[in-house]
Order: structure tokens, then sequence, then C-alpha cells
């Protein structure tokens, strides 16, 4: 913890009061309390499935069946998960006006489940399919039943409407989320290792901008020692309830 001493949770409380503007960029951490597993680790989806075999544009190009083994298991968990308390706490700190934004790496729509507002969604999410032939959206629910491998009209084979490795960062998304991170005046930065670009990269643009970065993760990420300022170590729902109820106080 990188406090200068005090408690790192009061300081915490004391900068998201005297800065507002803040912005969150979340990970798979945030969800893990909600049924999700995370990525990495040995319990995460990655110990499962290869990455390189199951989460590259390339490889649902040459076998979208097979991407679609692992990309069943992902919409059946999203689909049946509801957010956590650290979902909650997020949203009420928008609703109380020192969140302003959510960043978010995952494509569960928990944050939206749980009443945020202002989210912008960096790697895309499940709630569409397209087709990668004609670009032809729909709703996920109206083409896809567990263990189908949904269809376009075209014939094709549907891919979730989330980014895989090997594929941009939504224009919109990209350009939203540099913008907050350039303009706000802190980042707290949950349940995310800082592993994948770009978007490790949010916490470093908010950085040189000035802003204060708050770490939530009982593990220390790349970032800890480089760019966070303090490092609140613990589950995303005990410290948000935490820093939710020490703000009302
Ligand atoms: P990771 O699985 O890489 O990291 C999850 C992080 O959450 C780790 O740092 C954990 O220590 C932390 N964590 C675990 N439980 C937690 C809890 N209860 N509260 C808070 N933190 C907790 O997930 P991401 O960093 O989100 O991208 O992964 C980034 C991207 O890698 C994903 O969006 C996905 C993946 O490949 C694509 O698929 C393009």
């Amino acid at each position: 913890m990188r406090a200068g001493g005090r408690d790192p949770i009061r300081e915490a409380v004391r900068l998201l009061a005297d800065r507002r503007n803040a912005v969150a960029l979340t990970g798979a951490g945030i969800s893990v309390e909600s049924g999700i597993p995370s990525f990495r680790g040995s319990q995460g989806m990655w110990a499962k499935y290869d990455p390189m075999e199951y989460a590259t544009l390339h490889a649902f190009m040459q076998s979208p069946r097979k991407v679609w083994e692992m990309l069943t298991e992902m919409v059946s968990v999203c689909g049946e998960a509801a957010p956590n308390a650290a979902h909650r706490a997020l949203a009420t700190l928008e609703e109380t006006g020192v969140v302003r934004a959510v960043i978010t790496q995952n494509v569960d729509g928990l944050h939206q489940a749980a009443g945020s507002r202002r989210v912008i969604e960096y790697h895309g999410n499940m709630e569409e399919l397209v087709c990668v032939s004609c670009w032809k959206r729909y709703p996920t629910r109206e083409r896809w039943t567990p263990g189908s491998v949904p269809l376009c009209d075209c014939g094709e084979i549907l891919k979730p409407n989330v980014v895989l490795f090997g594929e941009p960062i939504p224009w919109l998304a990209q350009e939203q989320a540099e913008e907050e991170a350039r303009t706000c005046g802190l980042l707290l930065v949950i349940g995310t290792s800082a592993q994948v670009s770009p978007a490790c990269d949010i916490p470093r643009i908010a950085k040189e901008s000035g802003a204060a970065v708050i770490e939530i993760n009982p593990e220390p990420t790349p970032l800890t020692a480089s760019v966070t300022d303090i490092h609140l170590r613990g589950s995303a729902s005990e410290v948000l309830r935490a820093l939710t109820f020490l703000m009302q106080l």
C-alpha cells in the first residue's frame, strides 16, 4: 500500500470525496463473486481453454464450432449471473455523483443490470451476435439456444459481439475510454490483472494526465508498483462496500 503510511481506505475516501470526477475501470475480478470465472489463474477460463485455440479471431474464422464450445459456456454463465455488491456499490457511487463512468472489459452486462448508466463496454458484450460475413446483428436471445451454434440468415456462423484477440477495440468505446482517462480526477482500477493491451494503457493515460489511481484487487498487478497510488487489497465487494459506507459518514 502506498498511501504515505495513512490508513489506505480512509485515504481513498478522502481522494474520492475531494476529486469526485472519478471513473472506474473494471475487469473479470469484479464479476467473480457473481459466479463468473476470471480468465487467468488456476481456476480461470484460460486454464480450461487455450486462448490461442479458442479466443482469437483467426481461431473463430478457422473453426467457429470449436470456439462456440467455449462461447456456449460463457454465454450460459453470463446469462445466469446477477450483479453482486461490488456492481451495486459502483452504481450507488454514480448515483451520488462520485463516479461518472465505468469502463469495463467485461462482456456480462452486470454493471447495467446493477443500475450503472454510463458504461463503456471496451470488449463488447454478449447481448448481440454479429455475422463476420455480412455484418448483420441479432439479439443473442433470439438466435441462440444452449447447445446450438447460431446462424445468420446468410448461412454463416454468428459471433458474439465481443472482442476476440486479433480484433480491434470498438472505435467509439476506445475514444470514450481514452477521453474519460484523460479527463478524470481519479481512476478506480477494479479486478483486472492489467495484462491485456490496450485496456492496460488506460490507467497510465489517467496517471499521466494527473489522475490519482486506486487499485482494488486481492493481488498486486503490474500497475501496483508503477502507476497505483493506493492499493486496496481485498475482494471488490468488500472494499467497495466499505468505501461507499465510509463516503456516507
Ligand atoms: P484476469 O482474469 O486477467 O484478472 C482478474 C483479476 O481479478 C486478477 O488480478 C485477480 O487478482 C482479480 N480478482 C479475482 N477475484 C477478485 C475479486 N473478488 N475482487 C477483485 N478482484 C479480484 O481478467 P481481466 O484483467 O479482466 O479479454 O482480463 C482482461 C481481458 O483478458 C479480458 O477482458 C479478456 C481476457 O482475455 C478478451 O477476451 C479480449
